[in-house]
């Protein structure tokens, strides 16, 4: 089957958003006494903003109810929005731009996939919202990863087929999110911890259009 569509998470994947995200959640866990650190917040990586909350309760031993819940996810994203808004191109993961370049001159579709909310402030302060035909995100979908929901509904969108995306992830959810919505999956990271991914690059800087179609001959 040949790629017709690419979809990509956005944080860890386009844009180094992960530390703002431990910035805004260590400044939280200060607040509330628990001890955060930045081996915890790989549990976060594409985990929703309130599903993160929860891990973040559970490794401090905290009960809190749900009231309270939503005003410290609300307080934690306050300070998320501070430092994204100051967000510039430089902050653009290298390769991101010239691969997607590459795969739209050759006619493929190109999709963000990701469980933020905060999706379409990012691609405006870095300023590649046009190199996307579709921007599937936490604002349109209900089931987080590793439901296949934000890729299916990102496929829909650009009008392909899911057997024909292929999807980039550095998140071991989104990975099996990409393989429960029967997608290919480049794992961005390391093979082994994106152990399910069909195959896994350092970074995008490493990917261009004939490493793409080596995966159209993968099962
Ligand atoms: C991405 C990030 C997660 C984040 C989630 C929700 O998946 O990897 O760390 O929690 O988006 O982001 P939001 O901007 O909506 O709080
Ligand atoms: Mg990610």
């Amino acid at each position: 089957m040949q790629t017709a569509a690419c979809i990509f998470d956005l944080d860890g994947v386009i844009v180094d958003t992960a530390r703002y995200h431990f910035l805004a959640w260590k400044r939280l866990t200060d607040q509330l006494g628990i001890h955060f650190t930045i081996e915890d917040n790989e549990r976060l990586k594409g985990v929703s903003r309130m599903a993160s909350l929860e891990i973040i309760l559970e490794i401090g031993n905290v009960k809190m109810n749900e009231h309270k819940k939503l005003e410290y996810a609300t307080l934690k994203n306050e300070w998320y929005v501070e430092y994204i808004s100051k967000m510039t191109p430089a902050e653009i993961l290298p390769g991101s731009i010239p691969f997607i370049n590459e795969l739209r001159k050759a006619d493929i579709r190109t999709a963000i996939g990701s469980a933020s909310k905060n999706t379409p402030m990012i691609l405006e302060r870095v300023g590649i919202r046009e190199l996307f035909d579709a921007v599937s995100d936490g604002n349109i979908i209900s089931k987080a990863k590793p439901d296949p929901e934000v890729f299916l509904k990102a496929a829909e969108m650009v009008h392909v087929s899911p057997d024909a995306c292929v999807v980039f992830e550095d998140a071991v959810a989104g990975v099996q999110a990409a393989l429960n919505a029967k997608m290919k999956c480049i794992g961005i990271g390391s093979p082994g911890i994106l152990t399910k991914a069909h195959f896994v690059v350092p970074g995008l800087y490493e990917m261009n259009l004939a490493k793409l179609k080596t995966l159209e001959n993968y099962t």
